[in-house]
């Protein structure tokens, strides 16, 4: 009996000591694990759906949701293809996001909303930065054109979406649209003409003013008054409620102002940026391994759904906003976003191989007033959770 009791005592002294000393595997090592399986799990999804499509999200049954070009995802895959590319130096990769890039490429002309900066900044500009793939420069100044003609001079804003009765929205802009922004600074160092950088930059001021509370949150939807400019409505369309705080809003907000900064060195980029960061690392909503819930006012944290695209998008722009600031500031976002890189490569939100519809991550969350892609892979999610870590690693942009 005695002898049991002390055999126990020794093996519950040896699991304690493991655990207690166990180190956490070096960040470096787990983003180079994590994308070495990211290259894996990406060869098998591109082989699971046509080259004219492209993937979205998986269906409740498991079963791959693709969209077609239109949708303002489709520049995604392509982006991971080049960012994959980009880390392995593998040339299948190179043919694959070749031709997933050429699928998006009619999107050069599609002038119906602001997302043609996601579709073809991603496909077409990562294939750009990454490969000088010749008449990539076209289309990137041909889709910079388009989203130029959706600027407003009276607004000083590029009109997000077409208007709408029913919410009263006679001019829409949302604040992710900072993302598409990169589009126009990308066209004039292109081209040197100054046209693009101005829209670029008035949109950015706009949005500074108007789409922000004074504790460094944002507002999803301002609608304007497309004659005077006047700022006529501030909602929500996939928050929780027009005053909350919708995290992927808010991750996009954070990005684009930290990208703003980047390409004009405008110190009021940078302080609103680093605003932004401190409401979002410093919220009491914002969980211990730092993966936003999907709105951080939702009403039943913490029994609601988390977002790992937010929390991609987040780490991404925090890794970059490092990048431009003093010492003890940047040791905090760094370690903020190697904190979130760490919980996005765990099991609880990465995929293993041949799991998750070969997706990356799992729990994004689409749209929950809308109850559309709740708690399931996105493509957008792997695509920043994917430049986040290359980001870690000192490899891409930034
Ligand atoms: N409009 C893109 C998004 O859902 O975040």
């Amino acid at each position: 009996m005695r002898k049991m009791l002390g055999i126990t005592v020794c093996i519950i002294s040896l699991c304690l000591f493991y655990c207690l000393n166990r180190k956490p595997q070096n960040p470096s090592a787990l983003c180079k694990k994590s994308l070495d399986l990211a290259v894996e799990q990406y060869f098998t999804l591109d082989k699971t759906f046509p080259d004219s499509l492209f993937p979205r999200t998986l269906h409740p049954d498991g079963s791959l949701r693709t969209c077609r070009s239109d949708w303002w995802v489709s520049g995604f895959f392509p982006g991971s293809l080049w960012l994959l590319y980009e880390y392995s130096g593998n040339d299948s990769l190179k043919e694959r996001a070749l031709v997933r890039t050429a699928a998006v490429e009619k999107e050069k002309l599609n002038a119906s909303d602001h997302d043609i900066g996601f579709k073809i900044g991603c496909s077409f500009g990562n294939g750009l930065r990454i490969a000088q793939v010749p008449g990539y420069t076209e289309t990137m100044l041909t889709a910079a054109r388009t989203l130029a003609t959706r600027f407003n001079p009276r607004v000083g804003c590029i009109q997000s979406w077409g208007p709408n009765q029913e919410r009263g929205w006679e001019f829409p802009v949302i604040v992710d649209n900072m993302m598409n922004l990169e589009l126009l600074f990308r066209a004039t160092s292109l081209t040197g003409d100054s046209a693009f950088y101005h829209i670029a930059v008035s949109h950015a001021d706009r949005t500074l003013k108007n789409h922000y509370r004074p504790d460094g949150s944002c507002w999803h939807v301002l609608s304007y008054d497309p004659e005077t400019g006047r700022v006529e409505k501030r909602n929500t369309a996939q928050g929780f409620s027009d005053e909350s705080a919708w995290a992927r809003g808010q991750s996009w907000g954070l990005y684009g102002f930290v990208m703003c900064y980047r390409e004009t060195k405008a110190e009021r980029y940078l302080s609103h940026a680093v605003k932004i960061a401190d409401f979002l690392l410093n919220h009491p909503n914002l969980p211990k391994d730092g993966i936003p819930y999907w709105d951080y006012d939702a009403p039943d944290i913490p029994g609601t759904y988390r977002d790992t695209s937010a929390g991609a998008i987040m780490a991404s722009a925090l890794l970059e906003l490092g990048d431009y600031v003093d010492t003890n500031r940047s040791l905090f976002y760094r370690d903020s976003a190697v904190r979130m890189l760490r919980s996005l490569s765990g099991d609880a939100f990465r995929s293993a191989l041949n799991e998750n519809g070969n997706f990356l991550l799992k729990h994004g969350v689409g749209s929950l007033p809308g109850q559309s892609e709740v708690d399931v892979p996105l493509t957008y999610g792997d695509y920043y959770y994917i430049e986040a870590m290359l980001r870690f690693l000192g490899t891409g942009q930034s």
